[in-house]
């Protein structure tokens, strides 16, 4: 099988490449990983943007949603993510109340994240409402994603994950939140689960590009979450959502066939004993 990497590319993603990528209109491919093996993975198959996501409440360890992912544990993953990667550029996610409550602390918190962890930048959640937040971090010389449409962070105020924007009035608020975001230094945004014309035209409205996730193809780039694609996590499947693997079946099969071999002493063999 072939494996389509990038890796006469660039050495390093940087935001300078990242931009120069939506100028020649090459598509963006981005995933998240939580630790050191996966990420290491990615960055061998030419990921272009990792995102240690805040999704790692659910996927990782078993939330029900985002909320509960503190500072500190999202430090932690960050911090083993990139010392995985060579080539791919590290987003961190800004948990639920690390920026929320006043701007200040949000700067600090995105300060604290870059200072730990070595990552290449961070993500918020909202347009207009933290445009100042973004400008303050963003000329203080760290990279920030921002992220529209479905943010998971707001579920209980959404109610549900239905898709976003699909009202002319919710569309036109978008298009501001996004150009604000754009404005205020962001240098990228996530548009998730909202109307492919919509994403389409806020990708064509922006200098900067648009990372989708059940937003259509006309965005910049792609992101998925990294568990999902594998086919790891089963719990539910959105349709935005292309299973590439089927590793849980996979990992159930091999840890069957090991069981079996310890308890019928198939496992260690001679070879593998000294
Ligand atoms: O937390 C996350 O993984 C995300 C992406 C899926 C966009 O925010």
């Amino acid at each position: 099988m072939k494996i389509s990497t990038t890796t006469s590319g660039p050495k390093r993603i940087t935001t300078k490449v990242i931009a120069s990528m939506k100028d020649r209109r090459q598509p963006i491919a981005c995933l998240t990983a939580y630790d050191f093996i996966t990420a290491r993975l990615l960055d061998q198959a030419g990921i272009d943007l990792i995102l240690v996501g805040d999704s790692l409440g659910m996927v990782f360890q078993g939330h029900e949603t985002t909320i509960p992912v503190t500072l500190d544990e999202i430090i932690y993953h960050a911090k083993t993510v990139v010392r995985g990667v060579d080539r791919a550029m590290v987003i961190v996610d800004m948990p639920f109340m690390s920026y929320q409550a006043n701007d200040e602390e949000g700067f600090r918190n995105a300060g604290r994240i870059m200072k730990e962890t070595g990552a290449g930048g961070v993500k918020f959640e909202g347009g207009e409402r933290i445009a100042r937040l973004v400008r303050k971090t963003a000329e203080a010389g760290i990279p920030v994603v921002g992220h529209l449409g479905l943010t998971p962070q707001s579920i209980h105020q959404f109610g549900g994950y239905t898709p976003r924007g699909t009202t002319a009035a919710e569309a036109r608020q978008l298009l501001k939140d996004a150009k604000a975001l754009e404005q205020a230094g962001a240098f990228a945004v996530v548009l998730e689960k909202i109307p492919a014309t919509l994403a389409a035209r806020v990708t064509r409205s922006l200098s900067i590009p648009t990372i989708g996730i059940g937003a259509g193809v006309h965005c910049d780039g792609q992101v998925i979450v990294v568990a999902d694609m594998l086919g790891l996590y089963e719990e539910f499947q959105p349709r935005f959502v292309r299973r590439y693997a089927q590793l849980a079946e996979t990992v159930r099969a091999s840890v069957g066939n090991y069981v079996n071999d310890v308890r019928n002493r198939k496992f260690p063999n001679e070879k593998e004993s000294y």
